[in-house]
């Protein structure tokens, strides 16, 4: 059987929606269908490694990246904070970044914990945020592997140069207006920045609830069709409240939101497939042609 390559998918959406409980069910989701995925964190609030059910002795003691003064430093030969008018690689091989700072959940399963630039200016080019960028954007997948991002809340930082090796996006969202609001704004970056395929995964969906999307569409003038690639729904899930912060529990159980992430997993799953058969296709026929 032909294998999958690897792929990379970003997870955005407004405050407090469901990006980090979805980020790490869907990664050990994925990690139990033989994907072996690396959870990246770039949430100042570090909440994933909890999420994904680290000790939390453990979690609070991980130190992000993006704060690792001598990493920074040995790949792209400046330091942060002293890197003003120096010389830095722009392209850094970060190889070792897993192996050195990632933190093995299971065996299908490593985390990384990014943490955020400040910066002074959009965009700005200092040496954290070139590692990180080299990090999410240029670090070599093998086959079956995958990079799962959470990031925080809005889209503010979702225009730095954060997207450029994503293929995939999910904008999460529940059925409030401002988080459709918030879901409309990042589907149409995720669309500037080039990534392949959008889904809008709208979280605690309630059947009586089903025009609300219709509504806000036609409220706002969304094309909502033209935005996104799929709609998935995720139901609401009671028992989070008792599993938390280690939510990914609820894979064990018979759980609604474990159907509708089985089905979101399955669409990635698909999508990557055929966008390898379609490179596969088109270098054949170039072959051919020349
Ligand atoms: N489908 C759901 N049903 C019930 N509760 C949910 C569901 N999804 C998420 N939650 C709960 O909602 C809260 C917020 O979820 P989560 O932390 O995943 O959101 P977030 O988008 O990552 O928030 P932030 O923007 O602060 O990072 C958590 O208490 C979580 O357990
Ligand atoms: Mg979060």
């Amino acid at each position: 059987m032909q294998q999958l390559n690897g792929f990379r998918v970003v997870i955005t959406g407004k405050g407090g929606v469901g990006k980090t409980t979805l980020t790490s069910c869907l990664s050990r989701l994925l990690g139990q269908r033989g994907i072996k995925v690396l959870a990246a964190d770039e949430d100042p609030q570090m909440n994933l490694p909890y999420a994904l059910g680290m000790p939390p002795q453990q979690a609070a003691a991980i130190v992000p990246l993006s704060q690792n003064p001598d990493y920074i430093e040995e790949k792209t030969g400046a330091r942060p904070g002293k890197s003003f008018g120096a010389l830095f690689r722009l392209n850094p091989v970060v190889d070792d970044v897993v192996e050195r700072f990632g933190v093995r959940i299971d065996d299908h399963l490593d985390l990384l914990v990014m943490g955020t630039v400040v910066q002074a200016a959009a965009g700005c080019l200092c040496s954290e945020n070139v590692l990180l960028d080299s990090v999410l954007n240029y670090l070599a997948l093998r086959n079956e592997e995958a990079i799962l991002l959470d990031t925080q809340a809005g889209v503010e930082h979702f225009g730095r140069a954060l997207a450029k090796g994503f293929s995939q996006c999910l904008v999460v969202s529940d059925l409030s207006f401002n988080a459709l609001a918030v879901a409309r704004h990042a589907a149409e970056l995720a669309r500037q920045l080039g990534i392949a395929r959008i889904h809008l995964v709208v979280n605690r969906y309630r059947d009586e609830a089903k025009d609300k999307l219709q509504r806000f569409a036609e409220a706002t003038g969304t094309d909502t069709a033209q935005l996104f690639d799929v709609i998935h729904t995720l139901p609401g899930e009671p028992r989070f409240e008792e599993l938390e912060p280690d939510v990914t529990r609820i894979l064990g159980q018979d759980s609604a939101y474990v159907t509708g992430l089985q089905a979101l997993a399955d669409d990635m799953v698909a999508f990557e497939k055929q966008r390898q058969e379609q490179s596969v296709t088109a270098s054949v026929s170039e072959e051919s042609a020349t």
